[in-house]
């Protein structure tokens, strides 16, 4: 499966509906698709209550998802201790994107072997890290992963406020990153903030409640693509 070409939208479905969630993360993608601005990519939250205050969906979620999803691009964030230890069932399962924390114990410790065990599956693989971790620490490992992750709030919950601040670390790694690496942001993303974040250099918008709970879901749609389309 190939990457969508930025600026891209893509639906966190720890935001959907899950009573229905095939259907309510089929309505996101389509009005993305619609709009131009994706439509072929989820962002998909996996927790393990450990590195961070909550615990959300595993293996078989995805993999009952990419049932129904067989060419949708699963970009899957691992908020979790040991990504490497799960990432085989992950992939498995129907991941498409590995998105590893450098604060995870079994990432700090060689963020470089574990980039690599990664892509030895045979999918990509991405580095992100909390607000409060500096950008510098994922300079040294920028060369193996084909994506760095922004987060712009503190992991754990939807709905939170964007933290303007990060978008400084937007523009710095974005200064030092390859034509064909992505830059992706996650978190309190809206019909505000996500023009600063393009503006920062940002290709990959993470959009949860700005999107799933809008009133006028097409309105917002519209709207948020509207900031980023050339
Ligand atoms: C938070 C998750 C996000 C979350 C974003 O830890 O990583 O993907 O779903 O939700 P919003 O867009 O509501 O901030
Ligand atoms: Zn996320």
């Amino acid at each position: 499966m190939s990457n969508p070409t930025p600026p891209t939208i893509l639906p966190s479905i720890l935001s959907a509906d899950f009573a229905r969630a095939g259907d309510d993360i089929a309505d996101a993608l389509s009005l993305c698709w619609a709009n131009q601005v994706g439509g072929d990519v989820i962002h998909v939250d996996v927790m393990d209550g450990h590195l961070v205050p909550n615990i959300s969906l595993g293996q078989p979620v995805i993999a009952s998802l990419r049932k129904i999803f067989p060419d949708v691009f699963f970009d899957t964030h691992l908020m979790i201790d040991e990504p490497v230890r799960y990432a085989e069932s992950m992939v498995k399962a129907g991941a498409d994107r590995l998105t590893i924390h450098i604060e995870s114990p079994e990432v700090k410790s060689n963020p470089i072997e574990a980039c690599k065990a990664i892509s030895k599956l045979g999918v990509k693989v991405g580095i992100t890290l909390k607000p409060g971790t500096p950008i510098e620490s994922i300079e040294p490992i920028l060369d193996h992963v084909d994506l760095v992750l922004i987060m712009s709030v503190e992991p754990g919950f939807g709905g939170q406020k964007f933290m303007p601040a990060m978008l400084e670390k937007c523009r710095w790694i974005k200064a030092k990153m390859r034509a064909d690496q992505i830059l992706e942001i996650d978190g309190g993303i809206n019909h505000e903030s996500i023009g600063l974040a393009r503006q920062a250099g940002v290709d990959w918008f993470v959009v949860g409640s700005a999107l799933f709970d809008a009133k006028d879901r097409a309105q917002t749609a519209k709207d948020l693509a509207h900031s980023i389309r050339p």
